[in-house]
């Protein structure tokens, strides 16, 4: 579709007590209630807000990145109060979850209540909801009045921005406003848990992991999306998660393995794409950067706080891109804890092409 383009305002919030920033996000929520597109941060990804119950303002989010129309939003609220007002009903263990983790990096799915429009849902009859920790988040939804639908702020299929200048550098022209709240905390989106049924399901994990979630309301499933890719015909709960994504250009491969043998195979693989004239790139880690034969190396944190790893993920993808890298090799991550959350975003990445050795 084509739309004429806009002039996308660029503002910094540094100091959130400033005169400034109160201008800025007043001038931010009147946007939004006039049935705009703003970009903000919160402590995950970027967030590409609209008004979440104007399904003309929530179509343009569709149009600016992209994304097919089936893959609803998450509504993001800046007070507990406000869930009232879109979900039809809260259980017990869905409370406790509100309880021990918000506000923070989780999004719940509730059954809707009919204000929440078909355009934010993709027409299912539940709606994710997420209330967020980060301060210029919740400031920003406040002064929007309204709850606010925010995918992640990247053009559809792009790793998710963890920087105000990777929706710039996606989505300007394209919307009305970015706001740099700086870089993300986690790095992640946020994990979802699906509380619409009794059967407390996993459909994204994140910082917020799995283990975490059991300690407060016990077993919980996972869907099988998360873990692997899907055979034909099987679809995600999550609608998201059936997409191709964080797919940089290069053609990404994860070892998995013991860590040696991990590094020893990486160089033959970089020795191979050397001689096939490919650019080949090593995500690698503070503790195994000295063993690769290469200078290509994004070093993406520390195996030992695996959360510095998550924080960096994104933004390291897109850097294979603005480098043209043709291959990127990276080592892979145990699958529990923050892991299970990396190495979901890293096999999407790669296509769920993995060697083990
Ligand atoms: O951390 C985050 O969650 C970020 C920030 C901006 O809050 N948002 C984000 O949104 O990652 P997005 O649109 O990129 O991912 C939302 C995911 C998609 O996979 C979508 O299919 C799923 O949530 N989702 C949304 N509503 C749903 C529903 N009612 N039932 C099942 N899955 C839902
Ligand atoms: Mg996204």
């Amino acid at each position: 579709m084509l739309w004429s383009k806009l002039i996308t305002e660029f503002c910094e919030i540094k100091d959130l007590n400033s005169k400034n920033a109160v201008m800025v996000l007043n001038h931010g929520g009147e946007i939004i209630r006039n049935g705009g597109l703003v970009a903000f941060p919160t402590e995950t990804v970027y967030g590409l807000g609209a008004n979440a119950l104007d399904p003309v303002a929530v179509k343009k989010i569709y149009e600016a990145k992209g994304r097919p129309s089936d893959n609803p939003l998450i509504v993001h609220i800046s007070h507990i109060s406000e869930l009232e007002q879109i979900v039809a009903e809260v259980s017990e263990k869905a409370e406790k979850l509100i309880d021990a983790f918000w506000p923070g990096p989780l999004t719940l799915i509730f059954k809707k209540k009919s204000c929440v429009p078909d355009e934010t849902t993709g027409g299912l009859d539940s709606v994710a909801v997420r209330f967020p920790v980060n301060e210029v988040a919740r400031a920003f939804i406040k002064a929007s009045g309204v709850p606010v639908a925010a995918p992640s702020a990247n053009s559809s299929g792009k790793p998710s921005p963890t920087r105000a200048s990777h929706v710039q550098f996606d989505l300007d022209g394209k919307i009305n406003m970015i706001i740099d709240g700086g870089a993300c905390e986690f790095g992640l989106e946020s994990t979802i848990v699906d509380v619409s049924t009794d059967e407390i399901c996993l459909l994204r994990p994140g910082s917020v992991t799995k283990e975490m979630v059991e300690k407060v309301i016990g077993k919980i499933s996972v869907d099988k999306a998360v873990l692997s890719s899907l055979d034909k015909g099987e679809t995600p709960k999550a609608p998201g998660m059936k997409y191709k994504h964080y797919s940089p250009k290069a053609n990404v491969m994860i070892i998995c393995g013991e860590a040696d043998m991990v590094c020893e195979e990486i160089n033959a693989l970089c020795k191979e794409a050397e001689k096939d004239n490919k650019k080949a790139c090593v995500f690698a880690t503070e503790e195994t950067k000295d063993k690769y034969n290469t200078e290509n190396i994004i070093v993406l944190g520390k195996r030992e706080e695996p959360e510095s790893i998550g924080a960096n993920l994104f933004k390291a993808l897109r850097k294979c891109d603005f480098l043209g890298y043709d291959v990127v090799f990276s080592e892979g991550f145990e699958e529990s804890e923050v892991g299970l959350a990396i190495m979901n975003r890293l096999k999407k990445a790669a296509g769920y092409h993995i060697v083990k050795v």
